[in-house]
């Protein structure tokens, strides 16, 4: 997610500005407008936050009231024409926005018709010249009026020169504060980038907006009705601030994800939730129909979603599809047929061996569609197409909101595959659409219990566990894959994934009663297959972790403890069971002082062999 600040009072805005962005995490250009006598100055910068600041210095900038923008791409490549603050045509509204307008490009071509010339290639600028439309003198009956135009998330501040009194901050999805002062007021995308001049905070709720002035706001929906508001006190420190108040980075991205799941649906679906549409992927129906074969090549966690990805496109777009690992694809002289597509999966965009095999590919005539998070990254720069994740930046180097977006984009292609190749019929696709759109709803479900997670992480038999097993079938062995690497890497517990019925070929005999055996088992299809395995492991006084669907109480028999889950779509299960895979993995690492954020001897991303 980008980040958004704004300021109102006696200091000097730059400086409170700027000292907001840098405290938000992740960003590919950023930039600044301040309200002063001259209008509504702009100084947008490619880059670091330092470049911004080296500019601001040789053009100091002055005035009471501002606002500012660290972005992270989702529409339009990172450069300082995209770099926000947007203005409408007479720049003089300004606009920070962080989220996605989803109905973007029917607002822009209306206003297009209307004459509007746009400078950018983001879906907020959009918001910067429908406030323009409908201003009439008063700034927030113009911003509420825009937004009851627009669908989609976001955090939103607006500043006018003809209104130097008041800062709009507007919220749908994406979070905001509105921080309060002696005489001036704040706001930012969170309380990290205010706590340093105050700790009282209002947090705006979705479909608010707020008129915020030196002497106090006021709150109202979008039609006008006011809005009761709570002003809290936050008394977390710096470092917890930044982290939204979570110990980690970690359990923060793995808490976002409801949020980031619904960030890469949002604008991907038809407004009749019968079909997906897929901007930006820039390969057509007939290359999809030509296609003979699809291969996905990723390193890691990336590879583990690429899997799920496999599974799905094959059983309902019956297209085949080869999986590699991105290091054993680049030496391995692949055979690359014509028309043949290769998706690469990384969250970073960087992954050197997932680089080379696209270029690899790219040399052999392939198309490269690629499931990225970066905009702008080097794979991204390199596909013919791309479908970004929209997750935000991912802080944390254990992977977790990267790889469920991962598989909820594999879904959206699946679908979107499978509608064209004609092996799924509208009334199917609608019915998947409605089960993916359940997710972000059940994974706030497992969130807002996970109690039982984190007590059976501080179980001595787990937590001082030496080894470790993860079984899965089908989906869910890659979700045995991801488990097994997720506690690994935290909790340096050394761990191994199997597809359950590899079991009995060798592996059993190492089953234990002081091995836990992770057992990902939902209803489905194969789960009789699964429980079987179970009974076998058991049989051996074997000591088992069960993962099911609640109310399956008989798996309780043959298991040492069960994390359960909500009922889900079979296919789509991998994104939720990777919740108590995650936080079973996190809470572990804890108990075992494991630096969580920053294992040792790895990095966030792999750009050397
Ligand atoms: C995931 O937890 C790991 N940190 C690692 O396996 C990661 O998924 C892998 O290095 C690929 O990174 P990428 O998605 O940025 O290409």
């Amino acid at each position: 997610m980008s980040g958004v600040v704004g300021y109102i009072g006696d200091k000097n805005p730059v400086e409170v500005l700027v000292a907001g962005l840098y405290r938000i995490k992740g960003h590919d250009s950023a930039g600044v407008a301040v309200v002063n006598d001259e209008g509504v100055t702009a100084v947008k910068s490619l880059g670091k936050l330092e470049n911004l600041e080296a500019k601001l210095a040789a053009q100091p900038v002055t005035g009471h009231l501002g606002i500012g923008h660290a972005r992270w791409a989702t529409h339009g490549v990172p450069n300082e024409t995209n770099a926000h603050p947007h203005f409408d045509a007479l720049n003089e509204i300004a606009v920070v926005h962080n989220g996605i307008i989803e109905n973007y490009q029917e607002l822009r071509t209306s206003l297009q018709q209307e004459g509007v010339a746009f400078r950018s290639q983001t879906d907020s600028e959009t918001l910067a010249h429908l406030i323009r439309k409908y201003y009439q003198g008063n700034l927030f009956k113009a911003v509420q009026q825009a937004l009851r135009c627009a669908k989609g998330a976001w955090a939103l501040g607006v500043v006018s020169r003809h209104n130097p009194d008041v800062l709009i901050v507007a919220r749908q999805g994406s979070p905001v504060v509105v921080g309060v002062g002696d005489n001036e007021a704040f706001m930012g995308s969170d309380v990290s980038a205010i706590i340093k001049y105050t700790r009282d905070v209002v947090y705006l709720d979705h479909g608010q907006i707020c008129e915020v002035r030196r002497d106090g706001i006021k709150v109202e929906d979008l039609d006008g009705n006011p809005v009761q508001h709570e002003v809290v006190h936050v008394d977390w420190d710096d470092s917890a601030a930044e982290k939204d108040g979570f110990p980690h980075f970690m359990l923060k991205e793995i808490h976002q994800q409801p949020e980031v799941i619904r960030n890469t649906l949002r604008g991907r679906i038809s407004d009749d939730a019968s079909d997906v549409n897929l901007s930006d992927i820039n390969i057509s129906e007939a290359d999809i129909k030509a296609c003979p074969r699809i291969t996905i090549v990723a390193c890691g966690t990336s590879w583990h979603a690429g899997m799920v990805g496999k599974y799905l496109i094959e059983r309902f777009a019956e297209i085949p599809v080869e999986l590699d690992l991105a290091s054993e694809y680049r030496y391995r002289d692949p055979i690359v047929e014509k028309n043949a597509i290769v998706i690469p999966v990384s969250q970073s965009g960087e992954t050197a061996d997932t680089m080379e095999a696209v270029r690899l590919a790219k040399s052999q005539g392939a198309r490269i569609l690629a499931v990225v998070n970066t905009v702008g990254s080097s794979v991204a720069r390199e596909s013919n197409g791309v479908i970004y994740l929209q997750a935000g930046p991912e802080v944390s180097i254990a992977s977790t909101k990267a790889y469920t977006t991962q598989v909820t984009a594999f879904a959206l292609l699946t679908i979107w595959l499978a509608r064209i190749r004609g092996t799924m019929t509208k009334d199917q696709a609608k019915d998947m659409i409605a089960e993916l759109r359940t997710l972000p709803d059940k994974m706030q479900l497992v969130l807002n219990n996970q109690e039982p997670i984190k007590a059976l992480a501080g179980k001595q038999k787990y937590r001082d566990a030496q080894s470790a097993f993860f079984l899965g079938r089908d989906y869910n062995y890659p979700s045995a894959l991801e488990g097994s690497l997720k506690l690994k890497e935290v909790s340096y517990i050394h761990a191994e994934a199997y597809p359950a019925g590899e079991l009995k070929h060798g592996p059993i005999a190492l089953v234990t009663n002081e091995m836990p055996v992770i057992c990902v088992a939902p209803k489905g299809n194969i789960y009789d297959k699964m429980v079987s395995n179970i009974q076998s492991i058991k049989a051996r006084a074997g000591l088992v972790i069960s993962i099911a669907t609640e109310g399956d109480t008989a798996i309780q028999a043959y298991s040492d403890d069960v994390l359960y889950i909500p009922e889900c779509y079979e296919p789509f299960s991998p994104i939720l069971v990777a919740l108590p895979l995650q936080l079973f993995a996190y809470y572990v690492a804890v108990n075992r002082g494991c630096d969580v954020d920053q294992p040792r001897n790895l990095a966030k991303s792999v750009i050397v062999e």
